[in-house]
């Protein structure tokens, strides 16, 4: 499946343009606990190189696959790995990062992240941040991650579509080869077409925030 979200071809990602538009714009990336995991380091990394705030914030699953180390040293911001730890702010952690978001992705989100962004829940560091970002104003995109049959799951299908209804962006997943070493749906987008698709959120204006 491919741009079930209202997400159309993906745009150019070249460096130089994604500077034009990405330079000061704030940007969450979570991450949760999916192999392609890596792939993500370079949507950090090419973010942060355009000039965008990257902030990331990582489930205790992801942090078995990627470092919080090499996510910070990518985006040059600290990285947010549990809920109850307030690095930087006052107010609620969750609050304060999900306040005046040009930007939110989730790459890889796994099944289970679907699963918890369907069903409202929010144990966990990437979800509870989600939870406070108001979609009317701050497009949140999901690029999922799985093996192909946890992608074909009914319940994986029904929290895609639930997902899709309320609003999330969808970017992928594609074909090919997975980690599972079998040939399938269900791996991550390269990071160029995640790049070449968020970049209409980019572009935009930035938000205005909601209330007060
Ligand atoms: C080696 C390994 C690779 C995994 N890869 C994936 C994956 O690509 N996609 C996925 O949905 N779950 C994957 N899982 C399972 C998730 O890590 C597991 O469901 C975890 O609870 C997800 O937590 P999170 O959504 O809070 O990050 C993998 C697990 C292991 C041990």
């Amino acid at each position: 499946m491919r741009a079930a979200g209202g997400l159309g071809a993906p745009q150019s990602a070249d460096p130089q343009v994604l500077r034009a538009f990405a330079t000061g714009k704030r940007v969450l990336v979570g991450v949760t606990g999916g192999i392609a995991a890596y792939k993500t380091c370079m949507i950090v990394s090419r973010l942060a190189q355009a000039g965008a705030n990257v902030t990331v914030a990582m489930t205790e699953a992801a942090t078995h696959f990627v470092t919080p180390l090499t996510f910070q040293s990518l985006s040059g911001f600290p990285v947010y790995t549990t809920a109850w730890e307030h690095i930087e702010s006052k107010d609620p952690q969750h609050i304060s990062l999900a306040k005046g978001l040009d930007l939110a992705i989730v790459a890889p989100a796994t099944m289970d992240c679907l699963a918890k962004l369907a069903g409202g829940r929010t144990d966990d560091v990437v979800t509870l941040i989600l939870s406070a970002v108001d979609r009317r104003v701050t497009p949140v995109v999901l690029a999922p991650a799985m093996n192909d049959v946890m992608w074909s799951q009914p319940s994986t299908q029904r929290n895609v579509k639930q997902l899709v209804d309320d609003g999330f962006y969808m970017v992928g997943p594609g074909e090919g080869w997975q980690a599972c070493r079998t040939v399938g749906t269900g791996r991550m987008s390269e990071p160029e077409e995640i790049l070449g698709s968020i970049r209409r959120f980019l572009e935009r204006p930035k938000p205005k925030t909601r209330g007060k």
